[in-house]
């Protein structure tokens, strides 16, 4: 059967800065898809040449194996990066502005429940929360109650507490059967929400695939952290530690070798803790960097 959307070969260069670099994949119908990457990975760009909002330099987008057209356009709903509200508008007259700009749309109330938008709806745009505009917007991207939806780091500044609170107005959204292409740096967003992802840096894929297949394929064993003050020397392991954060993260294929290699170096182990890798730690193993470091500008490349 026809993939919903299929990316091939698509490239976009803004000025001298190849923004997508010759990338392909497909989204599925009725899945999360999410596009996860640092700063200047090149998400925004993708997405918005799918969304038809950029036109690509070269390569397609397939909307059930034909070129984008029209009826792909009236499926799309789109939440993006960054969207200027009136800001004296209340919520419910902002649902209600975009509402007229559509012939038919779905019902306000319903877009108010599924998006938990009720304690707030009389509020001005100006004086919500970060997770509550958020939320807003998300309602707006719904009111032509499009079968895609394009949603550009819609957590991204929120709090651990609101980006749960979206992560759950999502799931209520995807048992709708709708289609979600996510662009997210949060891993663990990806690793929640998506039912397939795609790994970017540079404007390059480096990975794609389910989540848990790609954590399969890639870490036989678990992660190992150390405080890096307790390990003094080198370590013999078949894999090379990165720091982090004040700790020595090792990944490590066999954990049971690992840890008699790390006691029979007479390494202290009060510190040690030992997680099932994340996504976090795959980026880490493809491109050497921590996400964080890439996010915080620390990552010694210039973004
Ligand atoms: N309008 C633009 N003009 C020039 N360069 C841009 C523009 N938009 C994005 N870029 C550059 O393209 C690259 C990819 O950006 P973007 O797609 O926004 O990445 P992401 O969404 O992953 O942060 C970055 O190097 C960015 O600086
Ligand atoms: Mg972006």
């Amino acid at each position: 059967m026809e993939p919903l959307l299929k990316v091939r070969n698509l490239v976009k260069h803004y000025g001298k800065v190849k923004a997508v670099d010759d990338i392909s994949f497909i989204v599925r119908e009725g899945m999360c898809f999410g596009l996860l990457g640092p700063n200047g990975a090149g998400k925004t760009t993708t997405i918005e040449v799918m969304e038809s909002i950029h036109k690509a330099d070269s390569g397609e987008i397939l909307y059930k194996g034909k070129k984008i057209d029209r009826k792909f356009k009236e499926q799309v709903g789109i939440q993006f990066q960054n969207t200027a509200l009136q800001e004296f508008l209340t919520v419910r007259e902002t649902l209600v502005l975009f509402s007229r700009l559509y012939t038919r749309h779905r019902p306000l109330d319903e877009i108010i429940k599924i998006c938990s938008l009720d304690e707030i709806i009389n509020r001005d745009n100006q004086k919500l929360s970060g997770g509550q505009r958020q939320r807003m917007l998300l309602g707006i991207a719904m009111i032509s109650d499009p079968q895609i939806l394009f949603l550009d780091e819609p957590t991204t500044g929120l709090d651990p507490q609101a980006r749960r609170y979206f992560w759950k107005v999502i799931e209520d959204i995807k048992k709708e059967n709708k289609t979600i292409i996510l662009t997210t740096h949060y891993m663990d967003e990806a690793e929640y929400l998506c039912e397939e992802i795609v790994i970017m840096d540079r404007g390059k894929i480096l990975e794609s695939g389910e989540p848990k297949a790609l954590l399969q394929k890639h870490f036989g064993g678990a992660v190992i952290s150390l405080p890096e003050k307790d390990v003094n020397g080198g370590l013999d392991l078949d894999c090379t530690p990165v720091h982090k954060d004040g700790y020595l993260k090792i990944q490590c294929h066999d954990t049971d070798r690992t840890i008699q290699e790390l006691i029979r170096k007479g390494i202290p182990l009060n510190g040690i803790s030992v997680e099932k890798p994340n996504l976090d730690d795959l980026f880490i193993k493809l491109t050497g960097s921590s996400l964080d470091a890439v996010r915080n500008g620390t990552g010694g490349d210039d973004r």
